[in-house]
């Protein structure tokens, strides 16, 4: 575990701190709480439900790795299994702003990555930004997802974006996280390039058809998968590789620990996210490798 997640853990009040500690010391421990270990904290602590995901959201907001800003986000997405999720704000040096991960993308990708298939709300240290009430409006199920700030009542995601702009005005009705399969696939591959292969068929690219996913191997042989997640509004959209940054910070393996890389994509597209990853990648670590299979 790292130090900052300890020590958020650690300033916790009584007894959630102690409580908490136990299910982060697990080694299976994931950056999630079970819907059974959220009720024993719920009892122990007596908190209510809502104030007990904003008491966890420091737990939360320690995974953010910030090195720009130093402000540090932190989101918890349930889903509908009652899982919870942590996610946390992404900053990469040498890259533009826009490869930015915001919180809520964080904590909905780390739910989707999961199996999680809608969401039932989110809780976050922060108003969301306009960019991410956009993101959020392309979920499944975004009509009923309750948002919940410290010290508010919750609200649902339409309260915080009136008037939304959404995947139905271009005509489209599959929502992100809804399971899916675009039936990709390839012969003689590796474990790497299978799990980017699945990842690309859970993709949602409804606008360009880019399907697309990348798995991130690490030094230890542990992989790492990443989703296209595709938006109405086409800016507010994740590229694979950081929903695989996302899944590996949230695992607690840092970047330095990146042995190589695979990207698939559909080739039959408008678009690629060929260049976008490897530029990436170079600012990240010019000696990642970088293998590419357009199917
Ligand atoms: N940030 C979020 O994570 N969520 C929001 O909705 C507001 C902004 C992050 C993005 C960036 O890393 C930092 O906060 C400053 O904008
Ligand atoms: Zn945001």
């Amino acid at each position: 575990m790292r130090a900052s997640v300890l020590e958020a853990i650690h300033a916790l009040p009584a007894p959630l701190n102690e409580a908490m500690l136990e299910i982060a010391k697990a080694p299976q421990f994931d950056a999630t709480i079970s819907a059974d270990a959220f009720d024993s904290l719920k009892s122990l602590s007596g908190l209510s439900d809502a104030d007990l995901r904003v008491a966890l959201l420091p737990v939360a907001a320690a995974y953010s790795v910030a090195p720009i800003s130093t402000f540090y986000v932190g989101a918890i997405a349930r889903g509908n299994s009652g899982r919870l999720y942590f996610g946390a704000n992404m900053e990469f040096e040498g890259v533009q702003l826009n490869q930015s991960v915001h919180a809520e993308q964080s904590a909905i990708s780390h739910a989707w990555i999961k199996g999680e298939t809608s969401l039932k709300d989110i809780t976050i240290n922060y108003s969301p930004c306009g960019h991410c009430r956009q993101f959020m409006n392309e979920l499944n199920g975004a009509e009923h997802l309750e948002v919940q700030l410290p010290q508010r009542e919750a609200q649902s995601l339409h309260s915080y974006l009136p008037e939304p702009f959404g995947p139905s005005d271009l005509g489209i009705n599959e929502p992100l996280l809804a399971a899916k399969s675009h039936g990709l696939s390839a012969e003689d591959t590796c474990p790497l390039t299978n799990a980017a292969i699945l990842a690309a068929n859970m993709s949602h690219a409804p606008y360009t058809n880019n399907f697309c996913g990348v798995a991130i191997r690490d030094k230890s042989g542990q992989i790492f998968s990443g989703m296209y997640a595709e938006n109405a509004a086409f800016n507010p959209s994740l590229p694979p590789l950081q929903v695989a940054l996302i899944a590996m910070n949230l695992a607690d393996v840092a970047q330095k620990e990146i042995e190589e890389v695979m990207l698939v994509e559909n080739a039959n597209s408008s678009i690629s996210y060929l260049q976008d990853t490897q530029g990436m990648l170079e600012a990240l670590n010019p000696d990642i490798p970088l293998s590419y299979l357009a199917i």
